[in-house]
């Protein structure tokens, strides 16, 4: 039975991930909630959000709050969507349909990943017209052409190609876990297994979790390797990305952005959007925070093409900060997957309602009734 109790009770993202961390075996909850190797770069993601003051305004009529944005032509409730994660089903089974099928009731983007466990062909009915499609760029161009002709067919609008990925990041969590793809089961497995039994008898009736797009080119995988290079490869360049630009006839967005110059030679190439991401600090250590890698990108390019900002955002106040340094739209990748982890579909629906309420509260007390008219005004300190 899902505690309703506990969701009820979560007040914030954190206490949702406190519950997830409770249910589900540690290797599993590691894949999602680590880092890269000393996990700086993920502590300063949310730590950096906390640096940025915005100044409240009073006596500003704020009895209707607006929290839709338009965004690639699509009208959305709020501004937020589901960032793409991959083999979210061995975090929690069913994670990504359930997660699909939410953002379509909430009127949300959900952005189904190269690598998730779910076809994208099922994700994108379960998202009603609100998916999206992450690329991950494969060393086999035959594997990343086979990926995109079936988007197309899928109907999915909005292509994102993950640049962020040269290489696969050291998550040093997972090496200590002995976590394999595909899953093998080992003592700490078996022991994890047996502690949770909920998730045990879940996973079980849903099924082992693989890469659900790559399915039958993995099995032919023997190791960990063979897998990277069906999903990502380091050779991926500029002239690469101009051919996806003039081969995805939709909008085309650019996912991994932290330097200005690149973003500027993304919106010279005709890309659509950028995501200023950071990959949640599972990449690097050593990088920047995303808050803190927006403000010079936005000065780029900033009006001439969308900025989407994710990792690191935990709190309503989050979308605020990274609106007022001019950010059009934010993602959420652990928010909603702890969501999910705390309590399936009632889980999920609470962390995005929290993030929800939480925002529609922020722009009420900063004095802003619509959320489209955040802007750096907001700032304690302006740009
Ligand atoms: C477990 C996990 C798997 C991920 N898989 C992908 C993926 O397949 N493709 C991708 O572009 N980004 C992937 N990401 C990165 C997310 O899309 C997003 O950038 C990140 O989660 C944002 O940070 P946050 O989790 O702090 O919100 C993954 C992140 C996590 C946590």
């Amino acid at each position: 039975m899902v505690n309703l109790m506990g969701l009820d009770r979560a007040a914030c993202i954190d206490d949702l991930r406190s519950i997830a961390k409770r249910r589900i075996p540690r290797f599993a909850f590691d894949l999602v909630d680590g880092g890269a190797e000393s996990e700086r770069n993920m502590r300063r993601n949310s730590a950096a959000f906390e640096e940025v003051e915005l100044t409240p305004r009073y006596m500003v009529d704020v009895s209707d709050i607006d929290t839709r944005v338009t965004l690639f032509g699509q009208r959305f409730d709020v501004p937020f969507g589901m960032a793409p994660i991959g083999m979210l089903n061995a975090f929690w089974p069913g994670a990504d349909l359930t997660l699909a099928r939410l953002c379509a009731q909430r009127n949300m983007p959900y952005i189904a990943s190269s690598a998730a466990s779910t076809t994208l062909e099922q994700l994108a009915e379960a998202a009603e017209g609100n998916g999206w499609f992450q690329l991950y760029v494969s060393s086999d161009s035959n594997v990343t052409e086979g990926l995109i002709a079936r988007a197309e067919a899928a109907d999915y609008k909005v292509m994102l190609v993950t640049a962020d990925v040269p290489a696969a990041g050291k998550r040093d969590r997972d090496i200590r876990n002995q976590l394999a793809v595909p899953f093998r089961i080992t003592p700490q497995v078996l022991a994890g297994l047996i502690a949770n039994p909920r998730w045990s008898l879940e996973t079980l009736r849903h099924g082992k979790p693989n890469i659900a797009n790559y399915a039958d080119l993995l099995q032919s995988a023997t190791s960990y390797a063979d897998v990277q290079k069906t999903l990502i490869t380091p050779g991926f360049t500029w002239d690469d990305l101009k051919r996806l630009r003039d081969r995805w006839k939709g909008p085309l967005l650019v996912k991994g952005i932290l330097h200005a110059a690149d973003a500027v030679k993304c919106a010279e190439l005709g890309c659509d959007g950028i995501v200023v991401s950071n990959h949640g600090g599972r990449q690097v250590a050593f990088g920047p925070p995303t808050i803190e890698a927006l403000p010079p990108i936005a000065k780029a390019v900033g009006g001439r093409i969308k900025i989407i900002l994710d990792s690191g955002i935990r709190r309503g106040a989050d979308i605020l900060r990274a609106k007022a340094l001019e950010a059009d739209f934010a993602l959420s990748g652990r928010a909603l997957a702890y969501g999910v982890g705390a309590g399936g579909a009632p889980g999920a629906h609470r962390a995005m309602e929290i993030l929800h309420l939480e925002l529609v509260r922020a722009l009420g007390q900063l004095g802003v009734a619509a959320y489209d008219d955040v802007g750096p005004s907001a700032l304690t300190s302006p740009l």
